[in-house]
């Protein structure tokens, strides 16, 4: 039977996620590393997708933006979802499970998720697969930037700065900061993601004479962090990583190379940079603000 190709529901959100962990799975066992889960193990799985998976998959499907997945002899076997924000689409997923691999799954759901996208712009966060790549690349996006995975277990940091830490809240004074910093960063706002992610990490935004600077967001994951000037990064970083340690996390981050006074400020303290999720910035468009910028993990949106 020919693969079905049609549009995902809500109630298919816990078969799109077997499909990612399967295929991520895979994929860290190729390259060295542990799996993310047993799935096997009912309970182990059931857990994690309803702790950690089920919010963030269930926020990717819910604004603008398209979803499509293929069943191969009635099972779900590769998904692909974009969100859409202003004039940017971004590719939230391309997975498909590891034994229907290379049989052109994924090229039918990237072109049924970027469908009509012609005169938008297209962003990927890509891992380093070959074939998500060569697919990428002849999807009209270029590499823009590396982005490095730098971690190890927080630390309360000396924060010498003028910036004053202020908890990200949902009122309209903060939309409007949080839009105007992200405009000069990524060139768009997505108050959609900054409503989500002040649901699910604990929030900051840094500012100085009344006018916003930055902003963070820490938590069992981190980011997305901003910083209108370099110079204020290594102390929104500092303060980042002390809330991450006040709550006993490890301090994870995806850094853009450009983003210098961020590498720097880590690598002098003893960050280790992990290349086995070396990821890259795919898009049709540069950012104006990379070398200002940290993105959200797990890497779904910028
Ligand atoms: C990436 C992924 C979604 C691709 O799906 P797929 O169904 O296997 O892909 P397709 O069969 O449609 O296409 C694969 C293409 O990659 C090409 N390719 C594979 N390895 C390649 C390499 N080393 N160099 C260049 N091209 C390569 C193949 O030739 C094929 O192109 P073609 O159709 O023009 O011949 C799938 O491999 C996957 O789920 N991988 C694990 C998860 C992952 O890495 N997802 C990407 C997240 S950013």
């Amino acid at each position: 039977m020919p693969p079905i190709y049609r549009p995902i529901e809500h109630t298919d959100l816990k078969a799109i996620a077997g499909v990612f962990v399967e295929s991520l799975n895979h994929r860290q066992i190729a390259v060295g590393l542990e799996p993310l889960v047993d799935l096997n193990d009912p309970h182990a799985w059931e857990e994690m997708w309803q702790t950690v998976r089920r919010p963030l998959f269930e926020h990717v499907s819910a604004h603008a933006g398209t979803g499509w997945l293929a069943e191969v002899d009635g099972k779900v076997s590769g998904y692909a979802r974009t969100i859409q924000r202003e004039h940017v689409c971004q590719l939230t997923e391309l997975f498909v499970s590891p034994g229907q691999q290379k049989a052109g799954l994924g090229r039918e759901l990237l072109k049924r998720a970027f469908i009509n996208v012609e005169s938008r712009s297209k962003l990927i966060l890509a891992n380093s697969n070959p074939a998500a790549i060569s697919r990428y690349l002849r999807s009209g996006v270029y590499p823009v930037s590396t982005i490095f995975d730098l971690e190890r277990k927080a630390e309360a940091r000396p924060i010498e700065t003028d910036l004053e830490a202020r908890p990200i809240t949902n009122d309209a004074d903060t939309q409007v900061a949080l839009n105007e910093i992200d405009r000069a960063i990524l060139g768009y706002i997505r108050p959609e993601e900054h409503a989500w992610l002040c649901s699910q990490r604990s929030g900051f935004l840094y500012w100085r004479n009344g006018i916003p600077q930055g902003y963070a967001y820490a938590g069992q994951w981190n980011g997305p962090m901003a910083a209108l000037a370099p110079e204020d990064m290594p102390a929104i970083l500092a303060h980042a990583e002390t809330i991450a340690a006040q709550a006993g996390e490890t301090f994870g981050l995806m850094v853009p190379m450009p983003n210098r006074s961020a590498m720097m400020h880590l690598i002098e303290r003893g960050f280790t940079l992990d290349t086995g999720h070396t990821m890259y910035f795919m898009a049709d468009f540069s950012p104006p603000g990379l070398d200002r910028y940290i993105f959200s993990m797990p890497g779904f949106f910028a």
